[in-house]
């Protein structure tokens, strides 16, 4: 039986995203524990969480596994019950989904959510190319394909059908580190030009390394309640949570073009929290390549197939724009730390919808939308949150 509860995030922490982090992947997580217990307005009780899920993509970088028991060990309530979830890069939206679900259900009055990453123990070729790479399709892991490649492969297809140049690609990773600059939180706080991304190394034509996200330690929690009022005055409501799959190679899609399963997901949580695009006041999207983010405005309908890099030329998604796009820097320059990812990024529409992202703030920002996914669009989860 689901109850008629709402179910609301009351509380959010991030450690600053960097590229060589002096703590231990454990170390992290114990910070961002202690972090989102004392972010909750009226605070909580360690004992009335009943649930901890951690999101975590590889023990490969961070040498744990078996992470739910620590994080309930430092969480501080022997009785919480545990559990890791691996989802590739849409681990910390999945943790969501599920937490959301067991309080739909009354299985649980509040949850523990900690997202977290370590990836600088490896050097980035293995980082990438071995551990990364295993989240593709079988046939496209026997091949040797890195992710680079397989968005490569996205961005020609769209290239050929669109006519969508290398520059156009270029202006989301000039709009997201001009938006990090802001951000205290983000790894690469720098601005950059539309040359030097153009000048930057290709990692895979015609995506270059200004394309691409970076490698990143990070971690973030958040706490999620279905009495969200106890807590705090203003919680972040869950109006619309969201997951849809596409076949997992993208050698297997009828059209290479797009990222089907995020069109799914995000038409169900509009459906859900009654709203469409257009009400949306900050997104924060999966922009792991540049490509991908110009595919996702198409996907999340503030665009029709085919247009949108015109929201980048018409500035539409820059911070000044109606419908502002990662606001924080995105994956491109806060940063990419995968089990964190989605955590961050729900972290950050957390803040936004409650008008806690200082110098970062999206005036009058009320609802807004969470696009995270996993392998190339594989798996998706859409969230939206409202004051
Ligand atoms: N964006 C901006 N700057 C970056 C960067 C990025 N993505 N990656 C590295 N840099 C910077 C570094 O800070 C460094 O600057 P410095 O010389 O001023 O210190 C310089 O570029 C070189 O860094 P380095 O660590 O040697 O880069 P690299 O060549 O080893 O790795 C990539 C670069 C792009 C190959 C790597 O970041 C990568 O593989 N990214 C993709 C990760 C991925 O696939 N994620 C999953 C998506 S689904």
């Amino acid at each position: 039986m689901v109850l008629r509860v709402s179910v609301g995030i009351i509380g959010a922490y991030s450690l600053k995203y960097e590229s060589r982090s002096q703590l231990e992947a454990w170390d992290m997580i114990r910070e961002s524990i202690k972090g989102v217990l004392n972010s909750v307005d009226k605070g909580i009780d360690p004992r009335d969480i009943e649930l901890v899920i951690v999101s975590n993509f590889s023990d490969g970088y961070g040498n744990l596994l078996h992470s739910g028991p620590l994080a309930v060990d430092y969480l501080g309530n022997p009785s919480a019950k545990a559990f890791r979830v691996e989802n590739a890069c849409v681990s910390g939206s999945t943790a969501l989904y599920i937490a959301y679900n067991f309080l739909k259900a009354g299985l649980a009055r509040n949850a523990l959510i900690v997202g977290f990453e370590k990836m600088s123990t490896q050097p980035s070729g293995s980082a990438a190319n071995e551990i990364l790479a295993k989240a593709a399709h079988p046939l496209e892991i026997v091949a040797g394909a890195s992710f680079a490649g397989l968005y490569a492969l996205i961005a020609k297809a769209y290239m050929d059908k669109y006519g969508l140049k290398e520059e156009d690609m270029a202006l989301v990773a000039v709009k997201n580190h001009e938006n990090a600059v802001r951000n205290p939180l983000a790894q690469f706080r720098r601005k950059i030009t539309i040359e030097e991304v153009l000048s930057s190394q290709y990692v895979a034509w015609p995506l270059k390394l200004m394309d691409s996200s970076p490698l990143t330690d990070g971690a973030a929690a958040l706490i999620v309640s279905a009495e969200p009022k106890m807590y705090t005055d203003t919680p972040a409501y869950i109006k619309g949570i969201s997951m849809a799959h596409d076949k997992p190679g993208v050698f297997q899609r009828e059209d290479m073009a797009m990222l089907r399963a995020i069109k799914e997901a995000a038409d169900n949580a509009y459906r859900q929290a009654g709203v469409t695009a257009r009400n949306i006041n900050v997104f924060e999207v999966h922009d792991a390549f540049t490509i991908a983010e110009i595919v996702i405005y198409e996907m999340l309908g503030l665009a029709e197939r085919g247009k949108g890099a015109s929201l980048l030329k018409e500035r539409t998604v820059w911070f000044d724009g109606s419908h502002p796009v990662n606001v924080s820097g995105g994956l491109k320059a806060k940063g990419h730390p995968i089990g964190a990812t989605g955590v961050g990024m729900l972290a950050e529409v957390f803040w936004q919808v409650r008008g806690e992202a200082g110098e970062r703030q999206v005036k009058d920002a009320e609802i807004g939308l969470v696009e995270n996914h996993g392998g190339t669009g594989a798996t998706v989860v859409v969230t939206i949150l409202s004051r």
